[in-house]
């Protein structure tokens, strides 16, 4: 294939972050491990609550402190380890080397400055332009974005502008920089069906223009099945399995990963919630023992209740982390 000759933009090794509350440590990502390559799209999949926002945020050093910390791993970026950056350097990267697309798209755009304002702070900032320069970086952001008339919509603030757009201004703010990794948390969520298939096949052309690593995090397969060139599943702040697309839709080997398959009801198709698995994931605070999804397992056996299941590799790219696999 050919994303395989693709440098690795982002590699992660044993990331580990928890919450520190008064109930206890709360392990939202427990030891996850994946990359991802120049012009190719990991999406990160699983039910609400498993880490994957969590994951996002990790990967820019943007949790909240002081309860949320890293406590172990190694993030690579083109090479470079981020939890050695200081605090400077790593407001460096953010925004221009990473960027990532906020989960809840009224939290993105500040409603008191204009569309034009909001994509210039990132540009004067992390690339030192002005004026004129500035300018024309953020009409290049808005065109790449497919954003009508861009010299008249920079000056729009956005209550003006439809819920579509603005979501494309979000992306245009998340592109001026021309990152090498952008994470889009549930972008398309409070799309409807339509603006939806929009904005996917805009990011697709995107990624086609600039080459950039994309780390899409979602809930639902259908998108998965459009948007992603490799699939990462989470269950409670673990990765269970991962594959190239279309591999794990012909051969799903966690009985998770099935499950999550088998309740999109139809690929081209929003679900808004996955509801056909049984019971709730674990408490991420005083987990037990084995794996994880056990206690929701069609077919969990004793050593599943008693040990973790390890990776195996089970194809090209494809490993699995299961019992039912020795
Ligand atoms: N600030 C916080 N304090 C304590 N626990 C937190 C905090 N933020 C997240 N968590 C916990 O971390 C776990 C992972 O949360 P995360 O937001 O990453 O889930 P998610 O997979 O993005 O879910 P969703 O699909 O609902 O967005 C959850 O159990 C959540 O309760
Ligand atoms: S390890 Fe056992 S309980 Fe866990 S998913 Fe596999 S079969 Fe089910
Ligand atoms: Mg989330």
């Amino acid at each position: 294939m050919m994303q395989n000759r693709a440098k690795t933009v982002l590699e992660v090794e044993g990331l580990r972050t928890s919450f520190f509350t008064r109930k206890g440590e709360v392990k939202a990502v427990d030891g996850i491990s994946f990359y991802v390559r120049e012009g190719e799209t990991l999406g990160l999949v699983g039910e609400s609550g498993c880490g994957k926002t969590v994951t996002g945020l990790s990967l820019l050093r943007l949790l909240p402190e002081p309860a949320g910390r890293i406590l172990d791993g190694k993030i690579l970026l083109d090479g470079i380890d981020l939890l050695a950056l200081s605090k400077k350097e790593m407001r460096a990267v953010r925004g221009k080397v990473i960027s990532m697309i906020l989960q809840d798209p009224m939290t993105s755009l500040n409603p008191v400055y204009t569309v034009g304002e909001q994509i210039a702070e990132p540009v004067r900032q992390q690339q030192g332009l002005r004026g004129e320069k500035a300018r024309e970086a953020v009409i290049a952001a808005l065109r790449l974005l497919h954003i009508p008339s861009p010299e008249v919509r920079l000056r729009d603030y956005p209550f003006q502008l439809s819920g579509g757009m603005r979501q494309r201004v979000v992306g245009a703010i998340a592109m001026s920089c021309n990152p090498r990794l952008l994470i889009a948390d549930e972008p398309t969520t409070a799309l409807d069906a339509t603006i939806q298939a929009q904005y996917l096949a805009l990011f697709k052309e995107v990624q086609r223009k600039t080459n950039v690593a994309i780390i899409f995090i979602t809930h639902d397969f259908g998108v998965v099945a459009r948007m992603c060139h490799r699939v990462a599943v989470m269950y409670a702040g673990k990765i269970v399995e991962t594959a190239p697309t279309e591999v794990i839709f012909r051969q799903p080997w966690h009985p998770y990963t099935a499950a999550l398959i088998n309740s999109v009801p139809r690929l081209d198709r929003k679900v808004e919630r996955l509801y056909s698995i049984k019971g709730q994931p674990p408490s991420l605070i005083n987990l037990p023992p084995g794996c994880r999804f056990c206690p929701r397992c069609p077919k969990a056996r004793e050593i599943c209740r008693e040990r973790e299941p390890e990776a195996r590799q089970v194809g090209s790219e494809h490993f699995v982390f299961c019992w039912q696999v020795s």
